[in-house]
């Protein structure tokens, strides 16, 4: 695994806009993989700034996310969907039918999942980016996930819950469930990018790095993919000094 420490979240930002920026542009028709969630926001805001300046373009660029709340779709301002419109879809040129995300409202839940492995099968991530949960959940993988899991729905840990209320006006409009992409369609991607920033994040960090590779802590199977790359801040590396040591 490739470790970059930047001194904070801005630089992290910048180097994972780099990162994905040299995607794009060496493949204008690149499938990428997106995350929700805080970390990654200053990266998103990056793209739509370089797009806005400099005319990177996005209009052939396809896009898979990880993960939908059970229940919320487009119209709630909570879904991930709009995550995704409010801080890039809307700021970049990308065609929104190359936009891929799983329908939190689907009547058949195990359909829309079937339909999203298939989906994931026709289209590789050329770039997967990631974040971490402070309990080393990627996507909604919780600890005790099979590695060998592809999209389904989960219900949400009481850790993730509480991470994910200060989203919500009340913490218990937080949707119980949500579908997420399952670690092997993770692992599938031919890059991976995973972000991390915050002291809340240190333990977690410690042991995607160096941590025994366990489903108890998901993000571990990361040390097993030929590509990937962990851009994080001072706050979130804090203790992997005591790693080296
Ligand atoms: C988001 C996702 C989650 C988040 C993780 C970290 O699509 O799948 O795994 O990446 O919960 O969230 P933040 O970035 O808000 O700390």
């Amino acid at each position: 695994m490739k470790i970059l420490i930047t001194k904070d979240y801005e630089d992290m930002s910048m180097q994972a806009f780099k990162i994905m920026k040299k995607v794009v542009t060496e493949r204008p028709c690149a499938t990428l993989g997106l995350a929700t969630g805080s970390t990654p926001v200053g990266m998103y805001r990056l793209m739509a700034k370089d797009h806005a300046e400099n005319g990177t373009s996005y209009k052939k660029i396809k896009t898979v996310n990880l993960d939908e709340y059970v229940g919320l779709d487009r119209s709630s301002g909570q879904s991930y969907i709009s995550f995704m419109h409010d801080n890039l879809f809307d700021s970049i040129d990308i065609d929104h039918d190359n936009i891929n995300i799983e329908n939190g409202k689907a009547a058949d839940r195990k359909a829309e999942c079937e339909r999203y492995n298939r989906l994931l099968e026709s289209m590789q991530q050329d770039i997967q980016v990631l974040g971490i949960g402070s309990n080393g959940h990627i996507a909604f993988n919780e600890p005790g996930t099979p590695f060998g899991s592809v999209t389904h729905i989960v219900d949400l840990t009481e850790s993730t819950i509480a991470d994910n209320a200060r989203f919500f006006n009340d913490p218990r409009e937080v949707p119980k469930q949500a579908f997420t992409m399952g670690v092997k369609n993770i692992m599938n991607a031919k890059k991976i990018l995973i972000l991390a920033s915050g002291s809340n994040k240190a333990k977690a960090v410690k042991g995607l790095v160096s941590g025994p590779v366990s489903e108890d802590l998901p993000a571990s199977v990361l040390q097993l993919h030929p590509d990937c790359t962990l851009v994080c801040d001072e706050a979130a590396a804090a203790l992997l000094e005591q790693v080296r040591d």
